[in-house]
């Protein structure tokens, strides 16, 4: 459904991503995974061209662009296809959970009010989150305001939705909450790409592994054999840190 080729990008003269590759079928969840400056977030940016890849070909639902060049109507067009989740969530203060979720249906999208507001309501629902529909997000948790601005995700009906650590910026306690949503959507078929320092996460819920370090894929495949059978010894090393964290 989405293949990557040659995935280059430059930032102020340093080369962030050397030339990455990877394919994602329909329903597959990728986690993306890797040491902290490997280039994870820069990867996601250029994949939803919120950054302008220096080389690269991707091929979407049949339709292959040369990621440099594409024109705005084709991105536009894709971005119709496509959802981001931010690490920092992104909705809008001044508007309800509600609100949050039916405006970009109902600007970018020209539908109608109150088409927009079942559809909303229902992408609530599925969040755990439709009695929440008045509140504003500062009378949220941030993993409430997470759940929101995945509903937002989910309500334009994307065929791919892209994750930028949605719950590193959230308490402990909250974490849970956020991951059982982001299970539910695989479990539904939802095709996804997470970058994510949850291992144990990504081992349970993903069917492919991204390993990137140093703006190049370290592995790319299965996720049963990256967590099971794993012969790196650079990996083997990154879990052994993060399991050092956990205790
Ligand atoms: N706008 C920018 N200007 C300069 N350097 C940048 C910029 N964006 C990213 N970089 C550099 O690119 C590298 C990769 O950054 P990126 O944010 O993609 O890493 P990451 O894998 O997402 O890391 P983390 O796990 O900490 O989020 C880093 O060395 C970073 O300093
Ligand atoms: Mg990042």
């Amino acid at each position: 459904m989405l293949e990557i080729r040659g995935l280059k990008k430059t930032i102020g003269g340093a080369e962030i991503l050397k030339g990455v590759d990877l394919t994602v079928e329909k329903g597959d969840v990728l986690a993306v995974l890797g040491p902290s400056g490997g280039g994870k977030t820069t990867l996601l940016r250029c994949l939803n061209y919120l950054e302008r890849a220096d080389a690269g070909t991707m091929t979407f639902l049949g339709q292959q662009m040369d990621m440099p060049t594409v024109s705005r109507k084709d991105v536009a067009a894709y971005r119709r296809h496509t959802a981001f989740v931010f690490q920092s969530f992104n909705l809008f203060a001044n508007k309800t959970a509600l609100q949050n979720v039916t405006e970009g249906l109902i600007v970018a999208r020209k539908m109608p009010k109150a088409d927009a507001e079942s559809r909303a309501l229902a992408a609530l629902e599925r969040v755990g989150l439709a009695d929440k529909r008045d509140s504003y997000p500062s009378q949220l948790s941030g993993g409430q305001q997470q759940r929101v601005a995945i509903a937002r995700a989910v309500a334009g009906e994307p065929d791919v939705i892209f994750f930028d650590e949605p719950t590193s910026a959230l308490d402990p306690e909250l974490i849970g909450g956020v991951l059982d949503v982001i299970r539910s959507l695989a479990e539904d078929g939802m095709t996804m790409i997470v970058v994510t320092h949850e291992v144990r996460f990504a081992r349970n819920v993903s069917t492919k592994v991204l390993f990137m370090e140093e703006g190049r894929a370290l592995a790319f495949g299965p996720a049963g054999p990256f967590f099971e059978e794993q012969k790196l010894e650079r990996i083997q090393t990154f879990f052994r840190s993060l399991d050092r964290k956990d205790e």
